[in-house]
C-alpha cells in the first residue's frame, strides 16, 4: 500500500480533519525538546478514542509503518522524535480530568491533561499530586507516565511511577489493556503497570491514567542558601539527610547557572557564589518550623554565605524562580544547549560535579550544572554551537565522558529524562547484556512488527532504522560494540 492509500485509510478512521499531512504540520512535529536532528513524519494524526487508536495500530501492523506517540513534545531524550516514514499520534487533545475520587484519593485523567492543571485541580480540594517535572506547566500526564518523569519533589515523594495505580493502554498489537485499579493492595499476577510506566512509547499508548493523590501538607517553607565552596554545599546536603530531615525539595545550581539565571531574571543573586541550594520542607506547621530552623543552622554550620527563608508564599515562589528558570537561562548563552541528565548515589554528587568540571575543562566546553541534589540527579548543560563542527564534536565527547563517569560512580545515564534516542548508545554498558536482552525479548513479544516508537531505548537490530543522533559514525560504533 502506498503512503497515499494509508493516508486515505487513516482519514477514514480519524476523520479528514484529524490527519495533518501538510509540510507545515509535518515540520511542526518533526522534533521534540532534545537537541537532535529533526525527522519528518509522513502524517500527524489525532484519534478520538482508544478504539480509534486500536484501529490505527492494526493498520500499522498490516502496512508496517511506525507509530510515534506524542504528548506535548517536551521530552529531552528524543522519545517523541519521529522515525523515517512514521505517523505521529497525538494524545494532547485528550485533556479531561475524568474524576477526582476523594474517598479513595485517586484522580482518573486522560493522557493529555497538563501536569500543572492536575496540580491545581487536586490542590483546590486539599490534595497533592507530587510529581513536578521542570516542564510541568506544559507537559502532559501521558508523557510523564511514558517517561516516568521525576522532578523537584523526588526526594520526599518519589516519581511518576509511585503514583500510577492503573492504566488503560493500547498495546502494539492493537489490543486495549486495562491494568491496575483503585485498590491500594493488588498483587494479582505480574506487575504489568510498571512494565508500561517508563516504556517511552515503545510498549503502549496510554488512553486513561489512574493516579494516586495524597493529602496536601498543611504548610511549607522555602529557603535558599549560597556557598563560596561547592564542597560545603554538598556537605550541607549530606548533613540534612544525616539529620533525618527529608525536604520536599533539595535543589542545586552551580556558579555558571547562577550567573546565567541572574542575567536572565535580574533576581540579584550573588554572582560570585559557587553554589546555591534551594530547600523546601513541608508538613505540619510545628514540624516545618523546627525543620526549617535546623536546616538553616546546618547551612550556616557549613559556611553558607547567606541563608534566606521565605516569609510569604509570594517570596517562596520568587525563590523557586531561580531554580525553575535555570534551563531557559542557560539556553540563552550559546546557540546550542545539550541538556543532560545523569544520576549517582546521593553521597557521590560532589565527586560527580568535580569529574564533570574536570572533563569540561579538559575538552574546553562550558558547562552549567543544576539539578536535584537530594536525588543525586544532575543536569549538566553543555553550552555549545552545533554549526561549529569541531566544537560540537568536543561537546558530544564531553557528554559521553560524563555519562561514563556517572556509570563508574555506580550511577545512571538518565535519572528522569529517559533513554530515548540520545542515550541508547550507552544503555547496555550501564544495565548489562542480560537486562538489555530481556528488554529486547519483551519488546519483540509485545510488538512483533516493531510498530510502536521503533529504535527508541534500544535497537532490535545493530543498524538502527529511523532517526539517528547527529554523530552517526560514533553512534554506530557504540552500537557495534554493544552487539559484539
Ligand atoms: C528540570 C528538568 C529539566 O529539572 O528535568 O528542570
Ligand atoms: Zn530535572
Amino acid at each position: 500500500m502506498t503512503q497515499k492509500v494509508i493516508l486515505k485509510k487513516l482519514r477514514e478512521i480519524v476523520g479528514p480533519e484529524n490527519v495533518l499531512d501538510s509540510p507545515e504540520s509535518r515540520t511542526a512535529y518533526s522534533y521534540d525538546a532534545a537537541a537532535m536532528t529533526p525527522c519528518l513524519p509522513f502524517a500527524v494524526i489525532r484519534p478520538a478514542d482508544a478504539e480509534a487508536v486500536s484501529r490505527i495500530i492494526l493498520l500499522a501492523n498490516e502496512e508496517r509503518f511506525p507509530v510515534v506517540p506524542r504528548g506535548s513534545g517536551t521530552g529531552l531524550s528524543g522519545g517523541a522524535l519521529p522515525s523515517v516514514d512514521s505517523v505521529v499520534l497525538l494524545t494532547n487533545h485528550w485533556n479531561r480530568i475524568l474524576e477526582i475520587d476523594q474517598d479513595n484519593m485517586t484522580a482518573t485523567v486522560e493522557p493529555g491533561v497538563i501536569t500543572a492543571q492536575l496540580h491545581q485541580a487536586v490542590e483546590r480540594l486539599g490534595f497533592l499530586y507530587p510529581p513536578d517535572p521542570g516542564s510541568s506547566s506544559i507537559c502532559t500526564i501521558g508523557g510523564n507516565v511514558a517517561e516516568n518523569s521525576g522532578g523537584l519533589r523526588g526526594l520526599k515523594y518519589g516519581v511518576t511511577k509511585n503514583y500510577v495505580m492503573g492504566l488503560e493502554a493500547v498495546l502494539p498489537t492493537g489490543e486495549i489493556l486495562r491494568t491496575g485499579g483503585k485498590s491500594v493492595k493488588d498483587v494479582a499476577g505480574y506487575n504489568l503497570k510498571d512494565v508500561l510506566v517508563g516504556s517511552e512509547g515503545t510498549l503502549g499508548i496510554f488512553t486513561k491514567v489512574l493516579l494516586k493523590i495524597i493529602p496536601q501538607p498543611e504548610t511549607h517553607t522555602t529557603m535558599i542558601a549560597f556557598y563560596a565552596s561547592m564542597d560545603q554545599a554538598a556537605k550541607t546536603v549530606s548533613a540534612i539527610i544525616a539529620a533525618k530531615i527529608t525536604p520536599a525539595m533539595l535543589e542545586f545550581l552551580d556558579n555558571t547557572t547562577i550567573r546565567c539565571v541572574d542575567a536572565y531574571t535580574h533576581l540579584g543573586l550573588p554572582l560570585e557564589a559557587e553554589a546555591m541550594l534551594l530547600i523546601e520542607v513541608d508538613g505540619r506547621r510545628p514540624v516545618v518550623a523546627e525543620d526549617a530552623e535546623r536546616i538553616a543552622a546546618i547551612c550556616r554550620q557549613y559556611q553558607a554565605t547567606s541563608v534566606t527563608t521565605a516569609q510569604s508564599e509570594a517570596e517562596s515562589v520568587r525563590l523557586k524562580v531561580a531554580r525553575r528558570s535555570a534551563f531557559t537561562s542557560l539556553a540563552r548563552v550559546k546557540p546550542t544547549t545539550i541538556m543532560e541528565d545523569v544520576a549517582v548515589p546521593r553521597a557521590d554528587l560532589a565527586r560527580l560535579i568535580e569529574r564533570i568540571n574536570e572533563i569540561g575543562k579538559k575538552n574546553g566546553i562550558l558547562i552549567g550544572n543544576f539539578g536535584h541534589a537530594g536525588d543525586g540527579n544532575l543536569h549538566p548543560n553543555y553550552l555549545t554551537n552545533e554549526r561549529d563542527a569541531e566544537e560540537f564534536a568536543r561537546a558530544e565527547r564531553t557528554v559521553f565522558e560524563v555519562e561514563e563517569a556517572a556509570i563508574a560512580l555506580g550511577g545512571s545515564i538518565t535519572g528522569e529524562h529517559g533513554v530515548g534516542l540520545y542515550k541508547k548508545r550507552l544503555l547496555e554498558s550501564m544495565v548489562g547484556h542480560p537486562s538489555v536482552t530481556m528488554m529486547r525479548t519483551l519488546k519483540t513479544m509485545m510488538d512483533p512488527n516493531n510498530i510502536l516508537n521503533p529504535g527508541k531505548v534500544f535497537d532490535l537490530r545493530p543498524k538502527c532504522e529511523g532517526t539517528l543522533p547527529r554523530d552517526r559514525d560514533k553512534i554506530l560504533k557504540f552500537e557495534e560494540v554493544a552487539w559484539l
